[in-house]
């Protein structure tokens, strides 16, 4: 058989791990989604839900993979002695192949807004008419056609495709670590004149200043499946990419890096935007929709304006392309091993599968937009769906797994063997797997099944 490849460097594993979690999740959703569900409320559920379950489960997921050397599916009913366990590694499957069709669609628009910023389309804009209404009709003219998007879409999945057919050492591990550092330079470019502007304050206030009153079940599942998609949890990604891990590497520091870096990104990401937005007296809880008809507005507005717009979208442009690698790579990983074909031809198949995917999510924005149910687009229940039910689902099965099946004793084994024994506090974090994560998870899905608000 052939030998399985492995990550060559530790500052190779973390750029790819980091790549994954810092995606569209951290700078076109968090934004919107602290923005809809009241600012700092939504922050400080969504921090608790960082360090007390992201943290622990990522080390666990890196774990799993690290010890099965299998993909995703596999990867659960080894770690749990029984063939049944594969169904918790389907669902993580399934969901990210879900996440894939709609996450393509959104690296589309991104790359259109980034295209037409460069060539000054973006800002074209006739004198005295309003800005409004002009970024309305140019994001609804994407969103509602279906060629174009879908062309710029099948770019975005095509360069990533590009990187993957390549390997996890030739392929995401380099790309990587080239990709990272440009996204780390033009975010802190982009942030110090976000600071400058003097709508800074009032970000500051909406963001960090405590107010609890719209915390809600929905606001609370909201934020840990936001946290969770963030980290890259409960989809399959970190076991896969934990699989490709050396057993010389320290687990435990790498998952605390990974964790560190997302959770600045997503905050400051909120920073970067805001200032902006109150700056020029728009609404924070735009939604989605934010970075594609808020912002331009500002950018339009600011001196250099057209610049900084260019940069913004080649941000999100490399944070989505980082972690589309990884989101394709789960099911890269899981096709090559039950069909034996090659990397590259499983990675086009899996291309085109997520393709015809893509085109129906876009199509249900635009000619199929009248297949709305309960006022949700097809984008619209697959984003709530895993979001709120298929993630929490897959990562309170992660914890139960390797709390209760698994058992700590052997998570602990397996973290250890990079050299490092465990400290209490180490332990402490095991406890949440068996104690915290499962109980918390399952109570709210349940309100949140029962319509209880707070
Ligand atoms: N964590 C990514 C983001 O915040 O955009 C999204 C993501 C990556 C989802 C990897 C799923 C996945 F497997």
């Amino acid at each position: 058989m052939k030998k399985r490849d492995t990550f060559s460097t530790k500052i190779g594993i973390i750029a790819a791990s980091a790549g994954s979690a810092i995606g569209l999740g951290n700078i076109w959703k968090f934004p919107y989604m602290a923005g809809i569900n009241g600012g700092s409320a939504f922050i400080f559920i969504y921090i608790i839900a960082i360090v007390l379950m992201g943290y622990p489960l990522i080390y666990t997921e890196f774990a799993m993979g690290r010890r099965a050397k299998s993909n995703a599916v596999d990867t659960f009913g080894i770690i749990g002695g029984r063939k049944i366990w594969n169904f918790a590694g389907f669902l993580a499957v399934l969901t990210v192949f879900l996440i894939a069709t709609f996450y393509m669609m959104i690296t589309g628009w991104v790359i259109y807004y980034f295209y037409n910023s460069l060539t000054g389309q973006l800002y074209n804009i006739a004198q005295g008419a309003d800005s409004i209404t002009y970024y309305k009709d140019i994001f609804a003219h994407l969103s509602t056609s279906f060629a174009l998007p879908l062309i710029f879409s099948i770019i975005g999945i095509y360069i990533t495709a590009l990187i993957n057919s390549m390997g996890i050492k030739e392929g995401i591990e380099k790309y990587s670590k080239i990709m990272m550092p440009l996204l780390v330079v033009i975010f802190i470019v982009l942030i110090g004149y976000s600071m400058t502007l003097p709508g800074f304050n009032d970000s500051m206030a909406f963001l960090f200043k405590p107010n609890f009153s719209s915390i809600s079940p929905a606001v609370i599942i909201g934020a840990i499946g936001q946290a969770f998609f963030s980290l890259s949890l409960g989809m399959g990604a970190l076991i896969t990419y934990g699989s490709y891990i050396s057993k010389t590497e320290n687990i435990r520091t790498i998952a605390w890096q990974v964790t560190v870096a997302d959770t600045i990104i997503a905050l400051f990401s909120g920073l970067l935007i805001f200032p902006a937005v109150f700056t020029y007296d728009l609404a924070p809880s735009a939604g989605p929709s934010l970075i594609f008809i808020s912002l331009p507005q500002v950018f339009l507005k600011m001196p250099g304006g057209r610049l900084f717009s260019t940069l913004f979208f080649l941000l999100v442009i490399v944070a989505a392309i980082t972690s589309l690698v990884s989101i394709l790579e789960i099911i890269i990983t899981y096709v090559i091993e039950k069909t034996k074909w090659s990397r590259k031809f499983s990675t086009w198949a899996v291309v085109f599968a997520v393709t015809v995917g893509g085109a129906i999510n876009i199509a249900g924005e635009g000619p199929w937009s009248y297949l709305q149910l309960a006022g949700r687009s097809i984008f619209g229940w697959l984003d709530y769906l895993t979001n709120n039910i298929t993630i929490p689902l897959v990562a309170v099965l992660t914890a139960i797994l390797s709390g209760w099946v698994w058992g700590i004793a052997s998570l602990n084994e397996e973290l250890e063997v990079g050299g490092t024994p465990s400290t209490s506090s180490d332990r402490y974090f095991n406890l949440l797997l068996k104690w915290v994560i499962p109980p918390v998870i399952i109570i709210l899905m349940i309100a949140l099944l029962l319509g209880i608000q707070a």
